[in-house]
């Protein structure tokens, strides 16, 4: 029997639960692999890369700790369910200020192992990557609510986010309209801003601050004030946690970043509506999303890519394209080698999406 282990690493969302199920389904239901031969055993890792360098292989306790066997009926109902079940971390062990994969090979070994499919953004597929170069046999599954895995058009839980953006930001714009405010809304996305600037235009906002443009508050209190011209009441503004005031970058992350070296949450939406208060007569208030982007239950498209993933997962692994992360290309799932997914982010372009006429000049996006 081949061994199958599946791990989800870096941030939760919606999707991982049903990559999971869809991988052991796929890898376990006769009709679905009747065509092939060989028998599968799925183990689920606990908490990421974490489970299987913690784990002790010598005792069950720890065993049964870290490695949760799976099979169809247990992952019957897990992809109406965020989050994920088999728990996740930030573990990376080939972090040089701590490399741990002497221990993650020989457990990997031990274990029996035959494949580890790794579910997670860049962090989680770097290691993967480099568990490949050392001649372990293993597949990624594209996942980050921020959008900006290189190599795939999709990874899992972006779509839930866009969804809650645009759910919170109707909600805010009665009041807002009601009182005459300006609301700016803090998304997720520290390096690439697919969150504000999708969840941005499907929620009507008026000015959208991501992390690839850098703005100026004197240009989005000026658009403001164009705005109030044409007698409009309220306005809302959505900027990504990573965005940056145009010369004064480091003013504003840098008593803003955590012991991981990411920017934390919560710094720059209040930030800009303390500012335009200041600028202008506006009456302004902040709201950050923060998690909320990531809970919930899986939106339909997380829901049908998650299993779209979960199966060309199996089908790789029966191909023996190790090495390589499932992907959604033009509409159609295929995969891609993990070093062309690793190593650099794939960030918003924005003459892609905007006729230049209309942001030429102009450093915040409008929508
Ligand atoms: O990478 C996904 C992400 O949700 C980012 O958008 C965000 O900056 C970060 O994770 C938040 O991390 P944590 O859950 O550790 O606070």
């Amino acid at each position: 029997k081949m061994k199958i282990a599946v791990l989800t690493g870096g941030g939760d969302c919606p999707g991982l639960n049903g990559a999971v199920k869809w991988i052991t389904k796929s890898a376990m239901d006769s009709w679905l692999s009747s065509k092939r031969a060989t028998d599968f055993d799925v183990i689920g890792i606990s908490e990421g890369w974490r489970g299987l360098v913690d784990v002790d292989p010598e005792d069950p306790k720890s065993c049964e700790r870290y490695l949760k066997p799976l099979d169809e009926e247990i992952v019957r109902t897990w992809d109406r369910y965020g989050g994920t079940n088999l728990g996740t971390s930030r573990t990376n062990p080939f972090n040089p200020k701590n490399d741990r994969s002497d221990i993650l090979l020989d457990n990997i070994k031990k274990l029996g192992i035959d494949v580890v499919v790794a579910i997670g953004g860049e962090d989680t597929l770097g290691a993967a990557y480099r568990l490949h170069k050392l001649g372990v046999k293993t597949i990624g599954i594209p996942k980050t609510i921020d959008n900006d895995l290189m190599g795939t058009d999709y990874s899992l839980g972006f779509d839930t986010a866009v969804n809650v953006i645009t759910e919170e930001i109707d909600r805010l714009r009665t009041t807002a309209g009601s009182h005459s405010r300006i609301f700016v809304v803090e998304t997720m996305g520290r390096h690439a801003g697919w969150l504000a600037l999708h969840g941005g235009e499907c929620s009507g906002a008026y000015i959208i601050l991501v992390p690839e443009y850098s703005f100026s508050l004197e240009e989005v209190c000026s658009l403001l004030q164009e705005r109030k011209g044409r007698e409009i009441r309220y306005a809302i503004i959505v900027v990504a946690e990573g965005a940056k005031l145009a010369g004064k970058e480091e003013v504003i992350q840098s008593d803003k970043v955590d012991e991981f070296g990411h920017i934390t949450l919560g710094g720059i939406a209040k930030f800009v509506a303390e500012e335009i208060e200041e600028r202008t007569n506006y009456e302004t208030r902040h709201l950050i999303l923060s998690h909320l982007q990531r809970g919930g239950t899986p939106s339909a498209h997380d829901r049908l890519m998650a299993r779209w993933y979960g199966i060309a997962a199996v089908d790789m692994i029966l191909n023996e394209d190790f090495g390589r992360m499932a992907s959604l290309q033009r509409g159609e799932i295929t995969s891609v080698p993990l070093k062309e997914c690793i190593g650099r982010l794939k960030l918003v372009d924005i003459e892609k999406y905007y006729d230049k006429e209309r942001y030429n000049g102009r450093r915040s996006i409008i929508r």
